[in-house]
């Protein structure tokens, strides 16, 4: 049996709730983690939330609150919108958690007697107006910090920095050879790119605690606290059980490092992931051949008034929120546009009149009447593969065969939206067979009583392989599927398992509901 390891990044967004975005990338790593399950991989999924930081303590001050409860607020809106979603990981990361801050701890322990860690003074430039400290990132086009800084001053600070550039070479090779794995490969270019311009900068990982209070205490320093981004890194490997305590409830980490897949989106592949977060598993001694693979997503977008694809965030005030949609319309579909609309790697722009057409198009109408034709029908004639066999009945059984192996291929390279295609395929063709047999008008005719229950077999049959193979994407709506076929009530079915005959001759199945009703636009405001 096969091990996956599964990441997904820890979310922090200190001022609100979860935006689609951050919903689709772990519904798409939930996805995966499920298919993977299916095939037989033994599967931990870990994701979470990332609560230390600037943004944090600052949200906390503005609203006058602790900022251990402003985490644990927006915490909670995380947990419900995932329970919602049907989120099915494994392992579960708040970075407030001792067992995190002693693993952070440790790290800095280790890299610090073995030398990768030094203590200087550097300059930082302070906005007096917005009273906070500035990076590169603040600066406009023309690299001059623009006027909605006010008076921008030069500060000395002392800090701890990790001799980041004492790795790079190491790194340059690891991307170059593919050791350090970076999905799309496209993607490979843009790191190989940032590192001619990283040099020999290393990295400041402390933050004074008169400025920072909310973060991991620098324990051989405790003046300071860890820079955020180096202390949500590290989630990676403290819920995968690094140097745990003896008696913790933690993964073995040396069963399920590294992570077959780790999910990132672009922002946050230079430097974060691709620069700091490699040459810190390798300061800490992790060989080569474990370093993870990054699986790097795109962006979803949102259409501007002007028709314009701008980007989602809280000063556009354009955030959609997912809680919404799927208060609105049910997790499932949610779930189904969110992998269905988006190309894996590349950018997509949410649109919900896209949203209802795909689902009116391709669930609602083409599976969901398959599916009550089929059962319907079957009711009261008993589906059975008889003898009787035709070009029909055999095109159907290859389209099905067909429809399958290109799902897997295409589930195996990560894109979804191909899969679904695929399924979506071999739907049309059933309707298509049903059109064109007309079982209802063989059920009139006692001369073709074989063919009939021959006909209603492959379209039954073919809508328990499709239970099974949606379950991923629509775990609700594939259980009740199955359960109206009365086909595989504990969902053991595996991927190998779909063979045909799942169907017993004779097979009496339930009672037809529409799984998928309709979405009635013109009821909409
Ligand atoms: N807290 C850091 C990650 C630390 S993990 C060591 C962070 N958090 S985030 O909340 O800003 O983003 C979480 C994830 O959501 C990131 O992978 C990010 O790329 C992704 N997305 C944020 N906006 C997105 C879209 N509009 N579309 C798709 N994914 C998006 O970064």
């Amino acid at each position: 049996m096969s091990k996956t390891f599964f990441i997904t990044t820890a979310i922090d967004y200190p001022n609100g709730a979860p935006h689609i975005g951050h919903a689709y990338e772990k519904v798409f790593a939930d996805v995966v983690a499920r298919y993977r399950r299916l095939r037989g991989d033994e599967v931990y999924y870990l994701t979470g939330v990332d609560q230390h930081g600037q943004k944090m303590q600052k949200t906390a001050d503005e609203e006058g609150v602790n900022v251990a409860t402003l985490a644990k607020r927006n915490t909670k809106k995380f947990i419900a919108l995932w329970e919602t979603l049907g989120l099915s990981h494994d392992g579960w990361v708040e970075t407030t958690d001792d067992r995190h801050k002693q693993c952070v701890q440790k790290i800095l322990s280790d890299l610090h007697d073995e030398g990768q860690l030094y203590k200087k003074s550097s300059i930082l430039s302070y906005s007096v107006r917005q009273e906070q400290y500035l990076t590169d990132k603040d600066r406009n086009s023309d690299g001059e910090f623009g006027p909605e800084w006010g008076e921008v001053i030069e500060l000395e600070e002392e800090n701890w920095w990790f001799k980041l550039s004492e790795h790079v070479e190491w790194l340059r090779g690891a991307v170059e050879s593919g050791t350090f794995g970076i999905l799309p490969d496209f993607r490979r270019a843009e790191v190989l790119n940032a590192l001619e311009r990283t040099g020999d900068t290393d990295l400041c990982i402390s933050r004074p605690k008169e400025r920072l209070h909310w973060g991991i205490e620098i324990p051989f320093d405790p003046d300071f606290v860890t820079y955020v981004w180096f202390d949500a890194l590290i989630n990676y490997v403290s819920f995968a059980g690094y140097r745990k305590d003896e008696g913790s409830d933690l993964p073995e980490f040396d069963e399920l490092w590294p992570a077959d897949a780790h999910v990132i989106g672009k922002d946050i592949l230079v430097p974060a992931h691709s620069i700091y977060w490699s040459c810190m598993l390798h300061a800490m001694g992790i060989p080569d051949e474990q370093m993870p693979t990054l699986l790097v997503h795109g962006f979803w977008n949102v259409k501007s008034s002007s028709g314009d694809e701008e980007k989602m965030s809280k000063t556009l005030g354009n955030i959609v929120d997912p809680a919404v949609l799927a208060e609105q319309y049910g997790a499932d579909l949610l779930r189904y546009y969110l992998v269905r609309d988006i190309s894996t790697g590349k950018d997509a722009t949410f649109d919900p009149e896209r949203l209802v057409m795909l689902f009116n198009t391709e669930l609602a109408n083409d599976l969901g009447n398959l599916l009550n034709r089929s059962l319907t029908l079957a009711k009261r004639n008993a589906p059975c593969h008889t003898g009787y066999d035709d070009d029909e009945t055999k095109a159907l059984r290859e389209s099905l065969e067909s429809a399958t192996a290109t799902y897997k291929t295409a589930m195996d390279a990560y894109d979804i939206a191909g899969a679904l295609k695929a399924i979506n395929s071999h739907v049309v063709h059933c309707n298509g067979f049903l059109e064109r047999n007309k079982p209802w008008e063989l059920a009139k005719d006692e001369t073709q009583a074989d063919r009939l229950a021959t006909v209603l077999y492959h379209v039954c049959e073919s809508c328990a392989h499709l239970a099974v193979l949606l379950s991923p994407v629509l775990p609700a709506s594939a259980a009740k599927i199955r359960s109206q076929l009365r086909f595989d009530p504990d969902q053991e079915a595996m991927l190998a398992d779909l063979q045909w005959g799942l169907l017993p001759p004779n097979h009496q199945t339930g009672k037809p509901k529409p799984v998928f009703p309709r979405i009635d636009t013109s009821k909409e405001d």
